[in-house]
This record gives structure tokens, C-alpha cells and sequence, in this order.
């Protein structure tokens, strides 16, 4: 391969920590970052070559991808790039997120040759998975690299039979976290939102339109300012029901 290119989705950073992770498997001398995470980025078309190694990662968003990931395959064009489709989730399950993933990169013209679903920090409640990928996960990502290197160098490009359901689960309509008075106006969730919802002119306005609740602006507020009603239950049933640590499942 001539490139290794890191396509990532990652408003909290777990899903980019899972790719950078295969990353490091490749000891690939030219390494190329396109983060959609950044708008710029969506609105740009991009095109692979058949010589690439493409690392697509997405999160997963009640069992699905988030609704966004729309806008970003659109501009994608595969070429029959060679490509492994990762799914962060945050230690509930993927369910259909993988699957939908592998399909929607196959439909752009990638060949996806493994698959895999990796456990990253929930960023709905930051204790559930705390900071996954962890060494242990870091160490299982790369031997996953050395593994899927073996198969292309075997010349086995075959698209592996990944787990999901079709049709796939109804997507869910999401909350809009907005800001409360402790908001000081400090503009960091507005200059970080991936989508752009958060006016600039008060932080406690979110365009429910855009927002897609990847949680960022949650995470990153300095004043714990942002929220959404449903937050605290949702908090609890993960703490509750997702403690107990699950392992990435790879499809090869
Ligand atoms: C709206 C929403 C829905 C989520 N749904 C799931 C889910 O169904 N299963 C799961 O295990 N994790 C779920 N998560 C957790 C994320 O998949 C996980 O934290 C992921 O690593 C986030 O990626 P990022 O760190 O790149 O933003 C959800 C997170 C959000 C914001």
C-alpha cells in the first residue's frame, strides 16, 4: 500500500484514539489524517486510490451511525481503496452500526476488507469504558493491523461477513443540549461544535435542527454548563447496565 489514510468521525476523540490504534499496526511510511470532524473537511470531495489503505472510523449512536455520516459518504469516492471499517461504541453494544458502516463504504466503492467494533469511553457518561482504548485494546488494535496485513499480502481482498441486522434498528430522535446561567459566554463549545449548531452570540442556544448530540460540548464546557433533560437518567441507566467491560469484536 502506498498510503494509509485515517478517515475519522470523532467529536470526544474515542473514535480517532480506535483508528490511530490500527494505525500503529501499519508501520506505513506515508500516513495521511482526514478528520470529518471538522466541517471544511465534509464539504470537500474526496478521492482514494486502489493502492490505499483506508482506516474509516464512525461511532455509534444508539446502535446506528449517527445521522451525519450521511453527508460525509457523499463525498467519498472509494476506487476500490482497500479499507477497514471501525465502529467506536461506548461498552453497550454496536448492534447495527458496523454493518451499516460496512455497507455504506462498500456502496462509495471501498473494499472493506476487515471490520471491527472497539470499545471507547461512553461519552454520555465519561465512567463507562474510562479511557478505552486502553493499553490492552492498543496492543489487540495492532495485532488486528498484523493480521489484516497478512490477509492483503495473501491477496485475499475478500469483504468479511460482519454482525448486524437488516433493515437496521430505527434511528432514535436525540435531545438538544442547551446551556444553563452558569454559561459565561466563553465561545468554546460554539468554535467546537462539529455541526456548527451553538451560536456564537449565546452559547446556551443550540439549533436543534443541526445538532446531531454527539456530546462534545458537554465534555469540553470548563463550567459544566450544558445539558439536556434526559442526561441525568441516561447517565444512570449506563452506570447501572454497561459497567462490566466488553472486548472489540473484528471481522476479518
Ligand atoms: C447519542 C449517542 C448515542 C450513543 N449510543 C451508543 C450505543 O448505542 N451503544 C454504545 O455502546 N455506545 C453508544 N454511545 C457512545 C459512543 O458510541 C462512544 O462514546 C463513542 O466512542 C463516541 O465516539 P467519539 O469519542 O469519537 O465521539 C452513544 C453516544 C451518543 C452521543
Amino acid at each position: 500500500m502506498k498510503r494509509v489514510i485515517k478517515l475519522h468521525f470523532s467529536p470526544n476523540g474515542g473514535t480517532k484514539a480506535a483508528v490511530d490504534g490500527v494505525a500503529a499496526g501499519f508501520a506505513a511510511k506515508k500516513i495521511v489524517e482526514i478528520d470529518m470532524t471538522v466541517p471544511a473537511n465534509r464539504n470537500m470531495d474526496w478521492t482514494f486510490e486502489e493502492s490505499d489503505l483506508v482506516l474509516a472510523g464512525m461511532p455509534v449512536y444508539s446502535g446506528r451511525l449517527p445521522a451525519i455520516s450521511a453527508e460525509i459518504f457523499k463525498k467519498l469516492e472509494g476506487n476500490q481503496a482497500k479499507t477497514i471499517a471501525i465502529a467506536s461504541y461506548g461498552n453497550r453494544h454496536y448492534d447495527d452500526a458496523l454493518l451499516e458502516l460496512t455497507n455504506e463504504l462498500s456502496n462509495k466503492g471501498f473494499r472493506v476488507v476487515a471490520a471491527g467494533a472497539v470499545v471507547a469511553e461512553h461519552c454520555l457518561e465519561t465512567s463507562v469504558a474510562a479511557n478505552r482504548p486502553d493499553v490492552n485494546d492498543q496492543a489487540k488494535l495492532q495485532e488486528i493491523a498484523g493480521q489484516v496485513k497478512a490477509k492483503l499480502e495473501a491477496g485475499n481482498n475478500q469483504q468479511p461477513e460482519v454482525y448486524g441486522n437488516m433493515p437496521y434498528k430505527e434511528l432514535k430522535a436525540t435531545p438538544t443540549p442547551t446551556g444553563n446561567d452558569t454559561c459565561d459566554q466563553c465561545g468554546l463549545c460554539a468554535k467546537n461544535c462539529p455541526t456548527e449548531a451553538i451560536d456564537f452570540s449565546d452559547g446556551r442556544m443550540t439549533d436543534p435542527e443541526l445538532c446531531i448530540y454527539c456530546a462534545r460540548c458537554i465534555n469540553i464546557c470548563p463550567k459544566g454548563a450544558r445539558s439536556t433533560e434526559k442526561l441525568a437518567g441516561t447517565k444512570q441507566w449506563l452506570i447501572e447496565n454497561c459497567g462490566e467491560r466488553r472486548e472489540m469484536e473484528w471481522f476479518l
